[in-house]
């Protein structure tokens, strides 16, 4: 096979379980501080800026993919960019995501709202439709959104956290206001994510990071029906079946419950392997799942392992990512091996093989 098809129709052909001349490839949180080139951007402006100014958006965008010509290009934003349009006080320090004011009570849900994305958030949608003009069919352009449960575990905690021992203390204790809360965060998340494909993203992830805290009992009970009302929104509010990625963290436990959300394509982690993950969850596209802790090695071991995820996933639907987003102390040379072992090395195994 030595004809290739563009970037953008061989990640939506994946996506849908069709037939792709090699996987696609992108990373997860590939623009960002292990690039020298964001670094420079970010010296001059704070984090909410950066995802609140088109120009600087579509730039940082833009950075890995002429270092790398991924086949997903991902736009430049944050999950908690939508929960400050919510009302909610968000602040960016060295520590991560603070939100001063955490929701512990009914009345702190009544002070959220939903909003209209094309006034509340302009920017992310101006951001998407440059980035579809600037990269044409070489790539898809990605949206993405929190999904709610790991939105209300950062409204709720007021941050990141260990052990979500508030979230799940609410859960215990005033289940009626966590549903109420996720049910807001899901229509408000079905809106956001509709309006970015309104926009000019190809395909849309989903990114419930913190959802493998659960038992799987309680992932069914309170994370999976929030993510799947989010998910058929989108259904209803766009012409096309626009493929949707779910995202969880360490979801080994989850992955058949993950499969009744409503998602085209499972993203899992490194915990579980893709073999079982293939057998656990029949009929969907996969995307992952290398350990982002491996590019932190050498270059070589990177093209090893990325040949054998390639081999494994046995020519089925897959997108080849990381298990999780990628690390800022990750060298350029092992992210650059990442994608080439996929790009050229896949192809060249293909051709070694007639
Ligand atoms: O390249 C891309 O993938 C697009 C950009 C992107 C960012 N955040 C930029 C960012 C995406 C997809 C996210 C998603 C996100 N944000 C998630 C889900 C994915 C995941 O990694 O689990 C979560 C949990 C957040 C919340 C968040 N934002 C945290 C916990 C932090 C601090 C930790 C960290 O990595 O610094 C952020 C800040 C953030 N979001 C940065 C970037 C590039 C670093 C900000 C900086 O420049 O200082």
């Amino acid at each position: 096979m030595t004809h290739s098809s563009p970037s953008a129709a061989r990640f939506l052909d994946a996506c849908f379980g069709r037939a792709v001349d090699r996987p696609p490839v992108w990373m997860m949180r590939q623009a960002g501080r292990y690039l020298p080139e964001y670094r420079e951007v970010r010296r001059n402006v704070s984090f909410l800026d950066l995802c609140r100014r088109p120009d600087l958006a579509v730039e940082v965008s833009l950075q890995p993919f002429r270092r790398f010509q991924p086949d997903g290009v991902i736009f430049f934003s944050d999950i908690l960019v939508p929960i400050a349009a919510m009302g909610a006080k968000v602040e960016f320090g060295d520590g991560g995501p603070h939100l001063p004011e955490p929701v512990r009570a009914a009345s702190d849900v009544d002070r959220l709202h939903r909003f209209d994305p094309s006034a509340a958030v302009p920017f992310t949608g101006e951001i998407l439709a440059a980035l579809r003009n600037a990269v044409g069919e070489r790539a898809a352009v990605l949206g993405f959104a929190g999904a709610p449960w790991t939105l209300a575990s950062y409204l709720i905690e007021g941050g990141g956290s260990r052990s979500f021992a508030v979230i799940k203390q609410m859960m215990g204790r005033d289940p009626e206001t966590l549903r109420r809360l996720l049910d807001l965060l899901a229509d408000v998340v079905g809106d956001v994510l509709s309006f970015q494909i309104a926009s000019g993203a190809q395909a849309v992830q989903l990114f419930d990071t913190w959802a493998g805290e659960l038992t799987a009992r309680d992932y069914r009970a309170w994370a999976l029906p929030a993510a799947a009302r989010a998910i058929s929104r989108i259904r209803l509010s766009t012409p096309h079946r626009t493929p949707v990625i779910l995202f969880v963290n360490g979801c080994a436990h989850l992955i058949e419950a993950m499969a009744e959300s409503g998602a085209d394509v499972l993203s899992v982690d490194w915990r579980l392997s893709l073999r079982e993950a293939r057998r656990r969850a029949p009929g969907l596209a996969l995307q992952g799942n290398l350990d982002p802790g491996l590019l932190l090695g050498p270059p070589e071991e990177v093209t090893r392992r990325v040949g054998d995820l390639v081999a494994e996933t046995g020519g089925r639907a897959h997108i080849v990512n990381l298990g999780h987003g990628v690390l800022p102390e990750t060298s350029i040379e092992s992210a650059a091996a990442f994608f080439d072992a996929v790009r050229i090395g896949t192809t060249e195994m293909l051709k070694a093989n007639g």
